[in-house]
């Protein structure tokens, strides 16, 4: 096995080591003593603009970065990436999303299988399911359209679909609608399906696996429901679930024990992680809902990405750059989170879809050989919309005492532009969203608060020390295209970040063991004795007491 380059032991470690403790951040002057600043450090990424000129970067740094992608192979590794070379080391798989998003005339054999003509087989299939939904040819047992569709799964067969939806909203089929069931509280369900026609309803479910609790569970409390909806309203049930449920994951056979026609089920590979699975048939949702061309023009988005990652030297490379900035900050200021902020309401689900990229892709503390690693790992990505967010945390960003990098999305046209009087409001939007970057870079001296007249007393609450760093990210549209250049990007920043860290960004051992002890423990919350005498006293308790509270049980 290819031992991971312990980065803090490289030459370009010491000497980012040693810049950063010469670094005397002064965006202020960086600027005004560097004219061509903000330009040579802006970015084309596909339809996206990157300023990256109000990050703590300075040539040095940059060069530094650079080197020290060179120096771990973050290129040698992402070419091994691509080429389906078992990178996942630890599930011993290849990782594959990037032929996902291949056009059909390339190919590119893993494993003794063409995967590209793989993939466009199974998107045929999709897009013919999707257009007969569509158009209704495809009816529900009463022979009445789909109006809705319901996703059931979780993780990244949830996330990602629900993240695309909400960002391509204007796109849905007048007519047509989608809803998400993820959670395994029974109240998600109960209330996804409450005032749904079980005749106008179609169940997609979507599990990687097909093992997954929650999903298995819902699934089945939806198709309950279903038949118990069908039934109060006098339709005979045979035949029903053909019509009204279908299924994407990796494991067909058991997709059709659950007692769903193989023939409506759309199939995935083992090579795509489930947060990497948004563009296979997890979005089988978004194919129906936004249609095949614009799922096709959001293949295309990320396929643009994937080409720049893959042929851009790392000093021109946006996504690595990016990563390696998320590096500096990580280990060099020790910054701990990493804030994203999209002013575009529309992307209000991408910092949620964005936890699992990240967080689940590179909070690990080992490195792929098993040896722990040697710097910190894993920032906590978060974020909400501007301009939300300004009237709740930014505060924090502005004045705490941590230094959260920050990363400020935002697209040049509204879907519906409208006037307040005289006014654009998108433009207001976006002046807030400058304003912010602006703010943050730049901050406010003790000398320009006493100018406007502020009491002694208060200067110090009003100063703003500034040097915060953000990224801005400017696109023309939140087109299916864009969506899908921003879901790449962020998919190679991690990716160039788990390399620097010597991490196996595509396995998730994190997970499993809450998932088996809530098995374990499932039995002593329902009363048995035994099992609730082999856990600890805290836990003992706590079923203890919710057995006295609950009502119905
Ligand atoms: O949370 C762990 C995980 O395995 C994720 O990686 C995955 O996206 C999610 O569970 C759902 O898994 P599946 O698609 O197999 O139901």
């Amino acid at each position: 096995m290819l031992k991971p380059v312990d980065a803090t032991t490289t030459p370009a470690w010491a000497t980012l080591t040693q810049l950063h403790q010469e670094l005397e951040p002064d965006l202020r002057s960086w600027f005004d003593s560097d004219p061509d600043r903000a330009e040579r450090l802006s970015y084309e990424l596909g339809d996206l603009f990157v300023d990256l000129s109000k990050n703590l970067l300075t040539d040095e740094v940059r060069d530094a970065l650079v080197a020290l992608a060179e120096q771990v192979d973050v290129p040698g590794r992402r070419d091994a990436m691509y080429a389906g070379e078992h990178i996942n080391v630890t599930e011993d798989r290849a990782v594959l999303h990037t032929a996902l998003r291949r056009p059909a005339t390339d190919s590119l054999t893993v494993d003794g299988q063409d995967v590209v003509a793989d993939v466009h087989a199974t998107l045929e299939k999709i897009y013919a399911f999707a257009r007969r939904v569509r158009s209704g040819e495809w009816t529900g047992v009463t022979g009445k359209r789909i109006e809705t569709v319901v996703n059931i799964g979780i993780g990244g067969s949830d996330l990602g679909p629900v993240m695309v939806y909400e960002a391509l909203k204007p796109y849905v089929q007048e007519g047509l609608s989608a809803r998400f069931i993820s959670n395994i509280d029974p109240n998600d369900c109960a209330e996804k399906v409450k005032d749904l026609d079980p005749e106008t309803t179609l169940f997609i479910i979507a599990s990687k696996t097909f093992t997954t609790l929650e999903t298995l569970t819902n699934a089945r409390m939806a198709r309950d429901w279903f038949l118990g909806a069908l039934q109060a309203k006098g339709v005979p049930t045979e035949g029903a679930i053909a019509k009204h449920f279908v299924a994407v994951s990796t494991a067909l056979e058991k997709v059709e024990a659950f007692g769903i026609d193989p023939v409506n089920a759309f199939g995935f590979w083992s090579w795509v992680g489930g947060r990497y699975s948004v563009d296979s048939a997890v979005g089988t949702v978004l194919a129906v809902t936004v249609g095949p061309e614009a799922f096709a023009e959001f293949l295309d988005g990320f396929h643009t990405v994937d080409e720049h990652f893959a042929t851009k030297a790392p000093a021109e490379n946006v996504p690595m750059l990016m990563g390696l900035l998320n590096v500096w900050y990580r280990n060099f200021f020790k910054a701990a989170t990493h804030a994203v902020l999209p002013y575009a309401q529309y992307l209000h689900r991408f910092p949620a879809y964005l936890q699992q990229l990240t967080m689940e892709s590179n909070g690990k503390s080992v490195r792929w050989d098993g040896s722990p690693v040697t710097t910190e790992t894993g920032e906590v990505f978060w974020g909400e919309p501007g301009t939300n967010g300004q009237h709740a945390f930014y505060q924090l960003i502005h004045q705490g005492t941590e230094l959260i990098p920050a990363d400020f999305i935002a697209v040049a046209n509204p879907a519906h532009p409208t006037k307040d009087g005289d006014k654009d409001v998108h433009e207001l939007f976006l002046a807030n969203y400058l304003a912010q970057t602006a703010a943050l870079a730049f901050g406010k001296t003790a000398e320009e608060v006493r100018a406007e007249g502020t009491p002694e007393a208060i200067v110090p609450a009003r100063v703003f020390a500034g040097n915060r760093p953000t990224t801005s990210i400017l696109a023309p549209a939140l087109t299916p295209s864009v969506v899908g250049q921003l879901i790449a990007l962020y998919e190679h920043i991690t990716f160039t970040e788990g390399i620097v860290w010597g991490i196996d960004s595509f396995d998730q051992w994190g997970v499993e063991l809450g998932k088996k002890l809530a098995l374990e423990i499932a039995p002593a919350v329902g009363g048995d004795e035994q099992a609730l005498s082999t856990q600890d006293a805290s836990t003992r308790q706590l079923i203890a007491r919710y057995r006295a509270e609950r009502r119905d049980a």
